[in-house]
């Protein structure tokens, strides 16, 4: 699904159809997603998180890689936002715990960069990219397997 965003409010939006759209699986729902720096990763996570019930607001969790949001409603109880930008290789994520993140069906997790750690995402994961097209314009590119 391809999308025209001319605002952050747009954004949101997307964030609110792909969130209505979800359902759980019997690991955990991996939303990976890409573009520049400032295409909107952080903020189409801020809007999930929002959707989700999320109270704290969200921060870019790049200098902290991982941050996880209890949330209150079914299906998903954690939110785990991670931004892999930082990252060297794989293998540090791997070293935060991924394989067990990913095995619980009760995990909805959001990368940022998820290219860097493209070998060890789940097959189905949801892949978003943004492109930065002008100021307050962003093409957000969703493809779901
Ligand atoms: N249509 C739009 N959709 C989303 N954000 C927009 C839009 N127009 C302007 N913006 C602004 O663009 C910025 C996007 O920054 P954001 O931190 O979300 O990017 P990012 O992809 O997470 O960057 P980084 O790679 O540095 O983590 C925000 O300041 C946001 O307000
Ligand atoms: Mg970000």
């Amino acid at each position: 699904m391809n999308y025209v965003s001319k605002s952050p409010l747009d954004t949101k939006r997307v964030a609110i159809e792909l969130v209505e759209s979800l359902s759980a699986r019997d690991h955990a729902l991996v939303i990976a997603l890409d573009g520049d720096l400032g295409s909107g990763k952080t903020t189409f996570s801020q809007y999930i998180g929002e959707c989700l019930g999320v109270h704290d607001p969200i921060q870019s969790p790049t200098f902290l890689i991982e941050k996880i949001y209890e949330l209150s409603g079914k299906p998903w109880q954690h939110l785990v936002h991670i931004d892999a930008y930082r990252l060297e290789s794989e293998r540090e994520l791997l070293d935060l715990g991924w394989r067990d993140i990913v095995k619980k069906p009760s995990n909805l997790v959001l990368v940022e960069w998820a290219e860097k750690v493209g070998s060890i995402l789940p097959e189905d994961a949801i892949h978003i990219v943004f492109t930065h097209e002008d100021e307050t314009t962003r093409k957000i590119e969703i493809s779901t397997p």
